[in-house]
């Protein structure tokens, strides 16, 4: 393949993000992990399988950072992920030094990749990566919004038996129990669902989108998500490689947008092969600009984190 993605973290995102980018004959893939063994396992396996799943992408799997040199984009998936009873910001301090090597590492080997991170808690394993790679701010882009409006999606497709294709829905905000799902833009054959659907039944999924991470956290009691955020992930990178200038909801370094400042927070982004090339900035009623400041400030709450950990 022309193009080379590299994900960081063969663990459950970055194995099953490594399969759909080679499924999908998007690139090859370089796979790193700190474990010996499982990227070189995993990318072996995912090798042996693409005689059946039709596809020619290369995968690498490797403990060191060589083969990655010169990869288009990078996806970041390192390190851990939660368990029942932990929130995503409980993981601020094991991941940000995990990040902040890692990011040191592709940062001179690939100085001109675009960096997907995924590790959470995500807008402020942003700031880390953005920090430690010196790239500018249109390579630096955070994976939340793609997944927690997929999760709206599936469940307002769910609520009114309708196909998933026919839906489309934003969740601004940080990666949190903050996160903004906006109901007025999100839609089904371009109808409102505040046309379709009653208040409460609405309220019901924002809370349960809002809720989506946990939700499964629960379930699975031993990690989080990992075919969702994949999935996302991918379709980020897919409209990254083939210059689709697809919008979709990330986290994106804000100057000024939104009335934000020196800010990773999930916004509207297009997505090309600068990567987040353009930030596109909706009129958002009195109530979904407080509770977008109210994400906000719980982003900031987590940068001063930081910035003791440092
Ligand atoms: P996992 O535990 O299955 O995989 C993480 C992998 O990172 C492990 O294989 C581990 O060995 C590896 N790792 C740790 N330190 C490393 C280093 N220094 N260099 C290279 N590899 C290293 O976890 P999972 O489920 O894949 O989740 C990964 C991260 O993504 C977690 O922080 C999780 O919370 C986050 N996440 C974020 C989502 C989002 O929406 N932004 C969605 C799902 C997960
Ligand atoms: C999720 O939302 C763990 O952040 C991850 O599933």
């Amino acid at each position: 393949m022309d193009k080379k993605v590299t994900v960081v973290g063969a663990g459950n995102v970055g194995a099953t993000a490594a399969q759909r980018l080679a499924e999908k004959e998007l690139c090859d893939v370089v796979l790193i992990d700190i474990v010996e063994g499982v990227p070189q396992g995993k990318a072996l396996d995912l090798t042996e399988a693409a005689p059946i799943e039709k596809h020619d992408a290369h995968l690498t799997g490797t403990n060191g950072y060589e083969a990655s040199e010169h990869s288009d984009i990078v996806i970041i998936t390192a390190g851990i992920p939660r368990k029942p009873g932990m929130s995503r910001d409980d993981l601020i301090s094991t991941n940000a030094k995990i990040m902040k090597d890692v990011t040191q590492h592709i940062a001179k080997l690939s100085p001109d990749a675009v960096l997907i991170i995924v590790s959470n808690p995500l807008d402020a394993m942003c700031h880390v990566a953005y920090e430690a790679s010196g790239f500018p701010k249109n390579r630096v882009i955070g994976m939340a919004g793609v997944l927690d409006s997929a999760r709206f999606r599936a469940f307002i497709a769910m609520e009114l038996d309708v196909s998933v294709e026919n839906t489309h829905a934003f969740v601004l905000g940080g990666h949190g129990d903050t996160m903004v799902p906006l109901p007025r833009y999100s839609t089904v054959a371009g109808i409102p669902i505040t046309e379709l659907m009653p208040k409460d039944r609405i309220d019901a999924l924002v809370e349960r989108t809002a809720n989506g991470g946990a939700e499964i956290v629960s379930l699975l009691k031993t990690g989080s998500a990992y075919y969702a955020p994949a999935s996302a992930a991918v379709e980020m990178a897919e409209s990254i490689l083939k210059d689709k200038k697809k919008i979709l909801p990330c986290a994106a370094y804000l100057e000024g947008e939104y009335g934000f400042n020196d800010l990773f927070i999930g916004v509207p982004v297009k997505l090309g092969t600068k990567g987040a090339e353009d930030i596109i900035e909706i009129k958002l009623t009195d109530d979904e600009k407080a509770a977008l400041e109210k994400s906000a400030s719980a982003v900031r709450e987590l940068k001063e984190v930081l910035k003791k950990l440092a």
